[in-house]
């Protein structure tokens, strides 16, 4: 029996991998936490239904080729069993008209050492996802004797899981980016919710993005359920749709952070990382000026780049800026075409999650 499952950080050499697949995608209804995420200029606002066939095709194209990418460079790749995710959502709380995808595994999926806890969404469409991954970690399960399958506790989320009407469509941009800098965010604190996506890795320290789609009592529930790591709380105040911390703050090596400009990690955050000689860089500007059509993430996919190891970083191929950028901090850089793939829930790191890393638990911040 072998050791599959080993992560903690997201920069030590990469060797087996989730990557998702885009099969059966739907844009969901929307419901109390979704509407208030997609910008009022979307053309996805009040759309919803299967994600048409080609997209899908296309999305689905470049998913493989980026698992062949891996392949070829000596990482196992592991892939999902999509679900007909165009069925309803009901619990004895709630009920929605559809679920989503299993496209962007980072967000369900959160590996700390030899466990991997699936997360405590609050997206009601997104409730039933992780069953997509269950094959997965059953695999894991029989044949890595160490492995830890875990499911954070199920939020309810009721109607009481969330402020109603807290966005109205005419707010402004800068009422948004107040209320992100007061940490006035959709949900509420009735119970721990949080997408994995929000936490980042870094041995005994996870920095935790507190936004729209975790909150402050998962803050709370991740420092008893591992007391032997500390958590920090992080804000990006730059940031009107704070979701998932991977097109804010990049790990790339030890030692080395690429930071949204836009979205700058305030001072009194930084004096941790200052105070233990990491270096964290303004990430360079988006090569393009607007997402893909229907997509739900920012231009700043650019920076959601993939590493896999202190020297070697996937990028999407047409971000010639970042792949510059990369360049001048000593990595190779490998472009793989993905931009068919953002709308179905984001980039190379938001559609991939770890298994196994070389390397342990590093106590980077003394
Ligand atoms: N809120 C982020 C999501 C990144 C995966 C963005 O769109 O910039």
């Amino acid at each position: 029996m072998a050791k599959i499952v080993n992560s903690w950080n997201d920069f030590d050499p990469l060797k087996r991998v989730i990557v998702g697949r885009a099969d059966f995608s739907v844009i969901p209804p929307e419901e109390p936490a979704t509407s208030e995420k997609v910008p009022v200029d979307s053309a996805m606002r009040g759309m919803w239904g299967p994600r048409p066939t080609e997209t899908v095709e296309k999305a689905n194209a470049q998913l493989d080729y980026l698992a062949k990418v891996l392949e070829d460079n000596g990482v196992t790749v592991d892939r999902p069993e999509p679900l007909q995710w165009n069925q309803p959502v009901i619990t004895p709380d709630f009920r929605t008209d559809s679920m989503m995808t299993c496209m962007p595994p980072r967000d369900i999926l959160l590996t700390i050492g030899s466990e991997i806890m699936a997360s405590a969404n609050s997206f009601r469409c997104r409730y039933f996802e992780y069953l997509a991954y269950w094959p997965l970690m059953n695999k894991y399960f029989e044949e890595d004797p160490e492995f830890k399958w875990t499911q954070a506790p199920r939020p309810r989320l009721t109607d009481a899981s969330y402020k109603h009407n807290y966005y109205d469509e005419k707010i402004s941009l800068e009422e948004r980016l107040e209320r992100t800098a007061n940490k006035d965010f959709v949900t509420t604190e009735v119970e721990p919710m949080w997408d994995a996506a929000d936490v980042l890795r870094l041995g005994k320290d996870l920095f935790i993005q507190h936004g729209l789609t975790t909150n402050r009592k998962a803050m709370e529930w991740f420092k008893r359920y591992y007391p032997d790591l500390t958590v920090h709380a992080v804000n990006f105040p730059g940031d009107p749709y704070p979701i998932h911390i991977d097109a804010t703050f990049v790990p790339l090596r030890p030692g080395l952070i690429i930071n949204n400009p836009q979205r700058r990690l305030p001072e009194e955050q930084r004096a941790i990382f200052e105070a233990n000689d990491w270096q964290i860089v303004d990430a360079a500007m988006p090569a393009h000026k607007e997402p893909p059509p229907l997509c739900y993430s920012s231009v700043w996919l650019s920076m959601n780049c993939l590493v896999l190891d202190h020297k070697t970083v996937i990028i999407e191929a047409s971000e010639h800026n970042q792949a510059e950028q990369m360049d001048k901090l000593g990595m190779n850089v490998i472009p793989v075409p993905f931009r068919d793939a953002y709308p179905f829930g984001g980039a190379l790191h938001c559609a991939t999650a770890d298994v196994y890393r070389e390397g342990g638990c590093e106590d980077y911040f003394a």
